[in-house]
């Protein structure tokens, strides 16, 4: 057994600044606020349950109760300290030894909200996914979604729901633009679609690296 997998952290990714990390938070606050009271949202309140009175708002900021802590992230490999399949292989690779410690800048195209999950959409560059792993972008092994599908930050979990789903989330979101795309979906279908998954256009200052070390430490279970 190799010491270097002890080694490994519990996942590489793209961490905030402190700043952008804030800023975002906000975002996304606002987001749910904003959403919480549109009247057209209001048919999806059963959906949402809170104490709150849903005839005057959906109270979606303390519906997804569960937050990352410290500065959040977009994760590109969950290596598990070393346990999960193809980290050693990702962990060794040059391009992501070569990208550790550097700075990046992150395009998010939109905030989306399920019924499991709220999170922001990445758009990588050719550059990033040259870090983004070859089979992150699926649900089934037989889906063939574009590469980098999956890239997103986790802003909010419902209670009981584990931050991997918001990436599955998204997933599903892109498998129904997809069929958006060849015309298999209402116009009520769409419209829903367009409130869930809303584009925003933000860049990010982020830099790579695993959770276990400097400022990040604070993701260690
Ligand atoms: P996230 O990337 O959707 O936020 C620690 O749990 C981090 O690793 C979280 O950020 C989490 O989800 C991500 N994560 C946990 N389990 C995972 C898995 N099986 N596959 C991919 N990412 C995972």
């Amino acid at each position: 057994p190799s010491l270097e997998k002890e080694f490994l952290p519990m996942y590489f990714g793209w961490f905030l600044s402190k700043r952008s990390s804030e800023i975002l938070r906000k975002a996304g606050q606002a987001f749910l606020d904003e959403l919480g009271s549109l009247k057209a949202f209001k048919k999806e309140s059963k959906y949402f349950p809170s104490v709150e009175d849903p005839k005057i708002k959906i109270d979606l900021t303390s519906y997804f109760v569960k937050r990352p802590p410290g500065v959040l992230h977009c994760t590109t490999k969950y290596t598990e300290f070393g346990k999960a399949a193809g980290a050693e292989e990702y962990a060794q690779q040059e391009a992501v030894k070569a990208a550790y410690g550097k700075g990046f800048t992150l395009s998010i195209s939109a905030l989306f909200i399920t019924t499991k999950t709220v999170g922001a959409r990445i758009e990588l560059s050719e550059q990033q996914l040259l870090l983004w792993p070859g089979d992150a972008d699926k649900i089934l092994p037989t889906d063939n979604l574009p590469r980098g599908s999956r890239a997103h930050i986790t802003l909010g979990c419902a209670n009981g729901v584990e931050a991997v789903q918001t990436g599955l989330d998204l997933l599903e979101f892109v498998k129904l633009e997809k069929r958006e795309a060849s015309g298999e979906l209402s116009a009520s279908e769409k419209e829903e679609n367009k409130q869930l998954l809303t584009e925003t256009a933000t860049d990010f200052n982020v830099s790579f690296g695993g959770n276990q070390l400097g400022r990040s430490a604070c993701f260690l279970p």
